[in-house]
C-alpha cells in the first residue's frame, strides 16, 4: 500500500474479520459454503478475500467442520454464529468485519469501501444496492399495508464493517436480526451506506450456484 489517504487513516486500526460458515442451507438443500466452485469451496473464496483486508480472521463452521479443520462452532442462528466468532475475536481488534461465507465474490475493494467509512466515522457500514422491484409491508390474510417509496430502499450485502466496541455492544443481549446492521442501528448507532457490488450475490439457492460456476469460467 503507497501513502495513501487510506494508508494514513488505517494507522491504529487492527481489523479483524469474522466469516459465518455454520448454515444448514436449507433452501439450497445442503450446506452451500462448501460446494465446490473451480476447485474451491465457497467459504474457501470468502475467507481468501477476507484474509486480505485483514489483521485476523475467525471462520465459524459447523461442529464437525471445525473439529477437523479449526475454527469456531456456529450457533443456531445466524447471529448467534456471529457471537461464537465475536468471542474469539482479540480485544484489541477496533474494527470488526462480519461476511457470509456464502458471498464467494466479495472484492477486497469492498472490504475497503467500508472499513474506510468506519475509519471516516461512521460506527458502521453496509454495501446497498438499488432495489429494483417495488416492495410491499404485507399484513394478514396477504393485505397490504403499506408501499415504501422504493428510491429510499437499498438490498444490502456483507462484509459489514462496524466500530469493535459497537458491535460488542449491540450483541451484548443476544439479539437476533438476518444482518449485523440491524442489531447496531437498534442501538441507535449510525450505519452508512456504500455501493454494493452486483457480483456480490449470495449463494442461495442451486441457481445462484451455477450463475456463480458460470462466472468462475468467465461465461457470465
Ligand atoms: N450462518 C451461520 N450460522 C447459522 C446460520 C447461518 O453461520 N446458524 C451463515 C451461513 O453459513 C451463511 C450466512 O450465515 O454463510 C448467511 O446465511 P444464509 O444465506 O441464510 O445461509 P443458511 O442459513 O445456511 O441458509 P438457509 O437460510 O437457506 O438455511
Ligand atoms: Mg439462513
Amino acid at each position: 500500500m503507497g501513502m495513501n489517504t487510506v494508508s494514513r487513516q488505517r494507522v491504529g486500526e487492527k481489523i479483524w474479520t469474522i466469516v459465518v460458515a455454520a448454515g444448514s442451507g436449507s433452501r439450497f438443500g445442503s450446506p452451500k459454503q462448501f460446494s465446490l466452485i473451480n476447485e474451491r469451496r465457497v467459504v474457501d473464496w470468502a475467507v481468501e478475500t477476507a484474509r486480505l483486508v485483514s489483521d485476523g480472521v475467525v471462520v465459524v463452521l459447523p461442529a464437525d467442520q471445525a473439529t477437523r479443520e479449526g475454527g469456531v462452532v456456529g450457533g443456531a442462528t445466524r447471529s448467534a454464529s456471529v457471537r461464537s466468532g465475536l468471542a474469539e475475536v482479540p480485544d484489541d481488534a477496533t474494527i470488526i468485519c462480519v461476511h457470509d461465507a456464502a458471498r464467494p465474490f466479495a472484492s477486497e475493494f469492498l472490504f475497503d469501501e467500508v472499513i474506510d467509512a468506519v475509519c471516516a466515522g461512521a460506527d458502521g457500514a453496509v454495501p446497498g444496492l438499488p432495489v429494483v422491484d417495488t416492495i410491499k409491508f404485507v399484513g394478514e390474510n396477504n393485505v397490504v399495508i403499506s408501499t415504501p417509496n422504493r428510491r429510499d430502499l437499498v438490498a444490502v450485502q456483507t462484509p459489514q464493517a462496524f466500530r469493535a466496541k459497537t458491535l460488542r455492544q449491540a450483541h451484548a443481549h443476544n439479539p437476533e436480526g438476518t444482518d449485523d446492521s440491524t442489531l447496531v442501528e437498534n442501538n441507535g448507532f449510525r450505519v452508512v451506506v456504500v455501493n454494493g457490488d452486483p457480483l456480490n450475490r449470495k449463494i442461495t439457492t442451486p441457481e445462484d450456484l451455477n450463475w456463480a460456476r458460470a462466472v468462475s469460467r468467465g461465461e457470465v
